[in-house]
């Protein structure tokens, strides 16, 4: 190879320089920004602790409704949310039913219409579940109720995330 295809002008070493080293700024001006920004979100197991709801020996077969808080962090801001969830034993197993109606998010109440006894009722729009959570059909959720992940420890029942079914 001559010396003269290695050659580089003076206006493609000035690209090359001003490329790089702007490229360099830029990357050290985004990534933090990047960071702050995605941070609390890639955060993981935020939404996995378990908080103590209930006892064993509270439970009937009877679903009833339980009130609980837990700490709800939102990217930066740290705050006590309350919590509702349907609690029964079926099976000596427990169940802990989300009361969020999978239609528009309305909260549906154990019996909450005498029409229909034995029933999850949502008010907004006569939506209804079976006792398991299993969405009715001719009724507008398309799907079963949410249920919290449950643990169980001792006399006391631990309640996570909630997951679909
Ligand atoms: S929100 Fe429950 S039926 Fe519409």
């Amino acid at each position: 190879m001559s010396e003269k295809e290695h050659k580089v002008s003076r206006r493609q070493f000035l690209t090359y320089t001003l490329t790089g080293v702007g490229g360099f700024m830029a990357a050290g001006m985004l990534m933090p920004m990047a960071r702050f920004a995605l941070d609390p979100a890639l955060e993981a197991g935020a939404e996995s602790d378990f908080v103590r709801v209930a006892s064993l020996d509270e439970l009937t077969e009877e679903p009833q409704r339980f009130d609980f808080v837990v700490e709800q962090e939102d990217g930066w801001y740290s705050s006590e949310v309350t919590r509702v969830a349907w609690i029964y034993l079926a099976n000596n197993e427990v169940v802990a039913l989300s009361p969020v109606c999978t239609h528009l998010g309305c909260t549906v109440n154990w019996e909450g219409s005498e029409s229909y006894p034995e029933n999850f009722f949502c008010p907004c729009h006569g939506g209804r579940f079976e006792r398991d959570g299993t969405n009715i059909q001719g009724t507008p959720p398309t799907r079963p109720l949410d249920v919290y992940e449950v643990q169980v420890e001792g006399d006391d029942v631990y309640l996570g995330g909630t997951v679909q079914r």
